[in-house]
C-alpha cells in the first residue's frame, strides 16, 4: 500500500460549518482554522463547466432554482451561494472548479474532489473533472484525490488517463467492497462513519486499503477512528479538532 500522502483531516464541503458549503469563503475559513485539506463536490453546469455544488438543483444553497445541469454559465455567475447561510456571506458566488483549485493551491490546501454527477451525466462528469483536475494541479507536489459514489463516473475518471488517485464512496461498506475497489482501480474507500461498525472498518484496514470516514464532528470519535487505522476523516467541525 502506498502510504497515505494527505492530511488526516478534511473540511467537509470546503469549510464545514464555518461558512456556506462549496464556496471560496469556505476554503478561506478552513485555512484560517488551521485545516490543511478540504473535500468539496463538483458537478457540470448546463454549459459543461465544472462548478462546486452538492445538490442537483440550486434551491437549497443559493438564491436560484432549477437544475444545475440545465443552467448556462452566465446564469450560474449571477447566483448568490452565501445569503442562505448568513448575511455576512451575501454575494458569495458559486465557484468554478478552476477558481477553487487555484485557491486550494494558493492556501496550501490538499483536496478531495468529490465527483457529483447529475443523473444521466455520470461518465461525462467523471471525465471532465479528472481532466480539469490534472490541468489545474499540474506540477503540484500533491495531486487531488478524486472520489465518487458513481461507478460510471469513477470509470470515466480512470479512463481519462490522468492517473489521479480515486476513492470509492459508499455509505455502509458493501460485502463485495474489495472486488469493487479493485475493479474500479480505486486507491481508497470512503465511507459513512455512522453506518460502519468498528469490525467492518478494521477489516478494510487489515486488507491494506486506505479508509476515509465522513462526516465526523466529535473530536473523540475522530481520534478513535484514526487510532483504529482509518487514514483520514471529513468533518464539519475542523475548528474543534486538535490534529491535522
Ligand atoms: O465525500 C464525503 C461526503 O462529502 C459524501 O457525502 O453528501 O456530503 O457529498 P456528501
Ligand atoms: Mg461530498
Amino acid at each position: 500500500m502506498v502510504p497515505w500522502p494527505y492530511p488526516r483531516l478534511f473540511a467537509h464541503r470546503c469549510g464545514g460549518a464555518l461558512a456556506p458549503e462549496n464556496t471560496l469563503a469556505g476554503l478561506r475559513a478552513a485555512a484560517r482554522a488551521g485545516c490543511r485539506a478540504v473535500e468539496f463536490d463538483v458537478m457540470l453546469s448546463g454549459s459543461g463547466t465544472p462548478v462546486l455544488i452538492h445538490d442537483e438543483t440550486w434551491d437549497r444553497t443559493t438564491d436560484g432554482s432549477g437544475r444545475v445541469a440545465e443552467t448556462p454559465d452566465d446564469a450560474v455567475a449571477r447566483l448568490d451561494a452565501g445569503s442562505w447561510f448568513g448575511r455576512e456571506f451575501a454575494g458569495e458566488p458559486v465557484p468554478t472548479f478552476e477558481q477553487a483549485a487555484r485557491m486550494c493551491r494558493e492556501l496550501g490546501l490538499a483536496a478531495n474532489v468529490e465527483i457529483k454527477p447529475a443523473a444521466g451525466h455520470e461518465a461525462e462528469t467523471g471525465r471532465a473533472v479528472a481532466l480539469a483536475a490534472a490541468r489545474w494541479w499540474q506540477g503540484a507536489a500533491l495531486a487531488p484525490l478524486l472520489s465518487s459514489f458513481s461507478a460510471a463516473a469513477l470509470t470515466a475518471a480512470r479512463n481519462s488517463g490522468t492517473g489521479l488517485a480515486l476513492g470509492m464512496l459508499v455509505g455502509a461498506v458493501p460485502a463485495d467492497w474489495f472486488d469493487r475497489v479493485a475493479r474500479l482501480g480505486c486507491y481508497s474507500l470512503h465511507c459513512d462513519a455512522a453506518y460502519n461498525p468498528a469490525a467492518t472498518l478494521a477489516n478494510v484496514v487489515r486488507r491494506g486499503v486506505p479508509v476515509l470516514c465522513y462526516t465526523v464532528n466529535e473530536p473523540e470519535r475522530a481520534a478513535e477512528l484514526l487510532q483504529s487505522g482509518v487514514a483520514a476523516v471529513v468533518s464539519d467541525r475542523v475548528d474543534a479538532m486538535t490534529f491535522e
